[in-house]
């Protein structure tokens, strides 16, 4: 069955080196036959969650924000599989993928068990040489430890050491590893 994957771009740089990573993985993901959608989060307007619970109460019509991320919702509950693309900014992952990640706090409200079985990849580019030091690691756990907690599936993790944009295109490596990551992505499961 085709698989529906959504790629979410955490960088304000269109063409910067998370982008580019994500745009492997969907290479990778489109030879697997997935429909692939991508959507640029810093050129949506989303707010940050104002923990109001609206979202937690039974019988919830959802997040009481009117924002750019009802559109998205749907969108997380239909697809099969994510994306998260993002730089290390100050030691962990970018504020547009946090404002984007808290907000998913909502999914339960439009559809029942949203996270279980949802296949995860995460595509993370940092400036520092080192990944242990530059926040890169710390990023990487945030997700371990929220894709642990909702049950779903992180599929696999690509990240290496970029600057400038379009660095990351030097390292053969990680740009070939997240072709695989792509195809792995949306074919098992
Ligand atoms: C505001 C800001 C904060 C940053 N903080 C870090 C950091 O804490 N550690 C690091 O290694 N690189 C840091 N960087 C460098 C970026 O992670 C690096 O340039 C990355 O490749 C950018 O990815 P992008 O092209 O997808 O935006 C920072 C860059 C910016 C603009």
């Amino acid at each position: 069955m085709t698989k529906k994957v959504l790629v979410l771009l955490g960088s304000p740089r269109k063409k910067g080196n998370s982008a580019i990573l994500a745009a492997q993985i969907t290479r990778g993901a489109k030879t697997a036959k997935a429909k692939v959608e991508t959507i640029y989060l810093h050129g949506k307007n989303i707010a940050p969650c104002k923990a109001c619970f609206a979202c937690q109460k039974k019988n919830s019509k959802g997040c009481s924000i009117p924002d750019d991320m009802q559109e998205l919702y749907p969108k997380l509950i239909e697809a099969d599989a994510w994306v998260i693309a993002s730089p290390v900014y100050w030691f962990t992952v970018s504020a547009q993928t946090k404002l984007f990640m808290d907000r998913c706090f909502a999914l339960p409200a439009y559809g029942n068990d949203p996270f279980k079985g949802k296949r995860i990849a995460v595509a993370m580019t940092y400036g520092g040489d080192n990944p242990f030091d530059s926040g890169c690691v710390n990023a990487l756990r945030t997700f371990q430890d929220a894709f642990g907690y909702i049950e779903a599936k992180i599929v696999g993790m690509v990240y290496g050491s970029a600057m400038d944009a379009g660095e990351i295109r030097a390292n053969q490596k990680v740009m070939q590893e997240a072709i695989e990551l792509g195809k792995k992505l949306a074919s098992g499961g």
